[in-house]
């Protein structure tokens, strides 16, 4: 039996090659989530809008501190997994829900796989950055994106034996969803919008949103954008930033501000911007695999490989910047290569759960 643990819109969406997969062969397992991300626009709609079966559990942590959370997530993942006792847990990316469920499962000593392991920004202010250390440090299986993240690994001592190269199951995702996106999704008409004539920004990381100092230069960096190249910004909030701007009072000039877009609209939505705007991880991939430029309102990333072939510049949390960063990223000629694999990293992954279970 394989353990799906999961929490977050970008765990559910990156998961979801992998869920299939499963299906697919008629493998045994379940899929127990956190509750980490609750709302209906951040969680409920991606199950349905991906045909996912339902979770099997639901933990129902909700939002708290860090270590509330985390506390929480491993209290009952613990409970959950000590009755199942799944050969293999697997988890995705860096979140809370991550670090927690992968500690409770390798206290329980269940092979713990981490998907998208190896990524490093090499900041330790973000908490991002401390759940991927902590889990790749505690998993058995490191399915790592890329080379260079196998590099990362290798460079900490993790042992080559326990890494395997897949590629990110972002590109898995975006390949079985780009056609059905294109067939279901209308949101370019809905919202009034042409192809290549509009900006979209995504922005939530903690370090960006719930820093006055930050949000307001960002916020300022896209009205300049929407100013100078005279095209709409359509901006679905994540609902942190909508807490941290109403909090902080800021009023929003000229964006246009909407709630979150299931997977298949905002695939449609980045497929098709003149240039995306954004401090996520997963967009900075999706971006890269789709050909279209991206400015990253960040300082580092842990994902260099975009940077590498051209798809994305760092544009930090700083107005004058973000304006320079958009003027030389929409000249790009949209001619990189996709550094992320051929979306059979979920194929490669399930199938090397499915050996595991045997040995
Ligand atoms: C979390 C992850 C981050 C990931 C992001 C994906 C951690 C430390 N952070 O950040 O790595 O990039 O998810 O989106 O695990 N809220 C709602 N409804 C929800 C979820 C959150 O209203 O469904 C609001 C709450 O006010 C909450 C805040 O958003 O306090 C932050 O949620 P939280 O899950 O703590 O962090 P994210 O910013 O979502
Ligand atoms: N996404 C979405 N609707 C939105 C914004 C983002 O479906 O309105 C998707 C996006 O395509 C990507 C994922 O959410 O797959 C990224 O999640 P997020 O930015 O919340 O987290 P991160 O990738 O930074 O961990």
């Amino acid at each position: 039996m394989i353990g799906i643990l999961l929490g977050t819109r970008p765990e559910i969406i990156k998961m979801s090659p992998v869920i299939r997969e499963c299906e697919q062969r008629g493998l045994d397992y379940f899929i127990l989530h956190t509750g980490q991300h609750y709302s209906y626009e951040m969680d409920r709609l991606f199950f349905e809008e991906l045909e996912l079966p339902d979770p099997d559990y639901n933990l129902d942590v909700g939002s708290g501190t860090h270590a509330g959370q985390t506390a929480k997530i491993m209290t009952g993942v613990e409970e959950i997994l000590a009755k199942e006792s799944p050969e293999i847990v697997l988890v995705q990316g860096d979140t809370n829900t991550v670090m927690a469920g992968a500690l409770a499962a390798s206290k329980l000593h269940m092979r713990v796989g981490h998907i998208e392991a190896g990524l490093r920004s090499f900041n330790r202010q973000m908490p991002e950055e401390i759940n991927r250390v902590v889990t790749d440090h505690i998993s058995d299986y490191l399915f790592a994106p890329t080379e260079s993240a196998r590099e990362n690994l290798l460079a900490e001592g993790i042992d080559d034996t326990k890494i395997c190269v897949t590629g990110n199951t972002v590109v898995d995702a975006v390949y079985q969803n780009l056609d059905i996106a294109k067939k279901k999704a209308n949101i370019l008409k809905d919202l009034d919008l042409e192809p290549r004539k509009y900006f979209l920004v995504t922005a939530h990381r903690q370090e960006n949103v719930d820093n006055r100092a930050r949000l307001k230069e960002i916020l300022k960096g896209l009205e300049g954008v929407q100013k100078e190249f005279s095209l709409p910004v359509v901006f679905p909030v994540h609902p942190r930033t909508e807490k941290r701007i109403k909090e902080m009072g800021f009023g929003v000039d000229g964006l246009n501000l909407t709630k979150p877009f299931g997977f298949l609209e905002f695939l449609q939505l980045e497929s098709q911007a003149k240039l995306v705007l954004t401090d996520s991880g997963g967009v900075q991939e999706e971006t890269c695999v789709l050909g279209v430029p991206c400015a990253t309102m960040r300082y580092d990333t842990e994902r260099p490989e975009t940077l590498d072939v051209g798809s994305n510049i760092l544009v930090g949390a700083d107005a004058k910047k973000i304006l320079e960063g958009v003027r030389s990223a929409t000249a790009w000629k949209r001619a990189w290569r996709n550094p992320y694999g051929d979306g059979i990293a979920g194929k490669m992954i399930v199938m090397v759960c499915a050996a595991a279970r045997s040995q």
